[in-house]
């Protein structure tokens, strides 16, 4: 009998389901690691629907290894590049994903990055952990101002730049940006400039902030030439996708002073981190956290499920992609 195949454990939302399934509900893990490559393609055979997340890479293997009577791969994220969308086309599987229900939490940790960086907080917690004697210096950990007029550039100006926008407008930033709704008036209403171009928008923020998916195009979007392109002292913050950004070329560019620093959420080899970036005070990492909040992850997982179902039942998702 067919069967959904859930990557990894999904809290409560996952027992609210499991009576609307048509099929059986096998989860592979209790635990918190993804299965292997090994346990993925042993354990989707005879799946009518997959739950995927981010860390589990689904290709023509896999939907192969699942079988004809597999019907959908339900990411639980908004990107979906973990996914082989053209392989699942080529077979008939319907493929999902999570728009919206993340936009706020990304937002907010876009922000938490970009006043980590400018404002120095992770370096000055880093200090204070070492116990080192210290008096308050009118020169001591200086950064940058945002509220004080710097320019935010939005690169891939959609629904979660557009979430990161409105914070940046109620902090004073200029805002300019480059993506598919640069030119909206919902985004002139939040202050927003479209840049003509990207290099333009590079060569006028103070704060380049990247909120576009990973493509073939927009792998390493921003590599050595566009981060010379920058202003110097100017940070970059990458809360979407590790690979729009050459880990090595962004090293040079703090290393040789050029950038002020960078905010990471991804990281370009996920789950390796850059040991250049690692030894950088001006750079902070985080282990791609942007979408968890409590609420949010509950709302992902729950947007997925909703997905499986309606694919089961005969009906349209709610959130397919493309
Ligand atoms: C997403 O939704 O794409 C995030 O990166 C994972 O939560």
């Amino acid at each position: 009998m067919g069967h959904v195949y859930l990557t990894r454990p999904l809290g409560d939302v996952v027992e609210q389901f499991r009576k609307q399934l048509p099929d059986e509900l096998r989860t592979h893990y209790t635990a918190a690691a993804p299965p292997t490559r090994e346990e993925l393609v042993e354990s989707v055979s005879g799946a009518e629907a997959i739950v995927s997340l981010v860390t589990d890479r689904i290709d023509a293997e896999v939907l192969d290894a699942a079988g004809d009577q597999l019907k959908v791969v339900s990411n639980v994220a908004v990107g979906y590049d973990n996914i082989d969308l053209d392989a699942a086309a080529e077979r008939g599987v319907l493929v999902t994903n999570t728009p919206g229900v993340l936009d706020e939490a990304v937002a907010d940790l876009t922000l938490a990055l970009i006043l980590a960086t400018t404002r120095r907080v992770a370096e000055g917690d880093r200090f204070i952990r070492t116990g080192t004697e210290w008096i308050w210096s009118p020169e001591g950990y200086v950064g940058l101002d945002v509220s004080a007029g710097a320019t935010l550039g939005i690169v891939g100006l959609g629904r979660i730049g557009m979430a990161v926008a409105k914070r940046a407008q109620a902090f004073g930033m200029n805002i300019i940006a480059t993506g598919r709704r640069a030119h909206d008036d919902d985004a002139r209403s939040l202050g927003v400039s479209p840049a003509s171009s990207l290099n333009e928008l590079l060569s006028a923020a103070d704060i380049v902030s990247l909120h576009c998916p990973l493509t073939e195009d927009t792998k390493h979007l921003i590599g050595a030439q566009q981060l010379e392109a920058m202003k110097p002292g100017s940070y970059l913050i990458n809360t979407a996708r590790g690979p729009l950004v050459d880990e090595e070329a962004l090293a040079d560019a703090i290393d040789s002073g050029h950038l002020g620093g960078a905010g990471l959420d991804v990281h370009e080899f996920e789950p390796a981190t850059n040991p250049r970036l690692r030894t950088l005070d001006s750079v902070v990492m985080l282990p791609h956290i942007g979408s968890a909040g409590d609420v949010t992850r509950n709302e992902m997982a729950s947007l997925a499920f909703r997905n499986v179902v309606a694919v089961l039942n005969g009906e349209k998702p709610l959130t397919p992609v493309g």
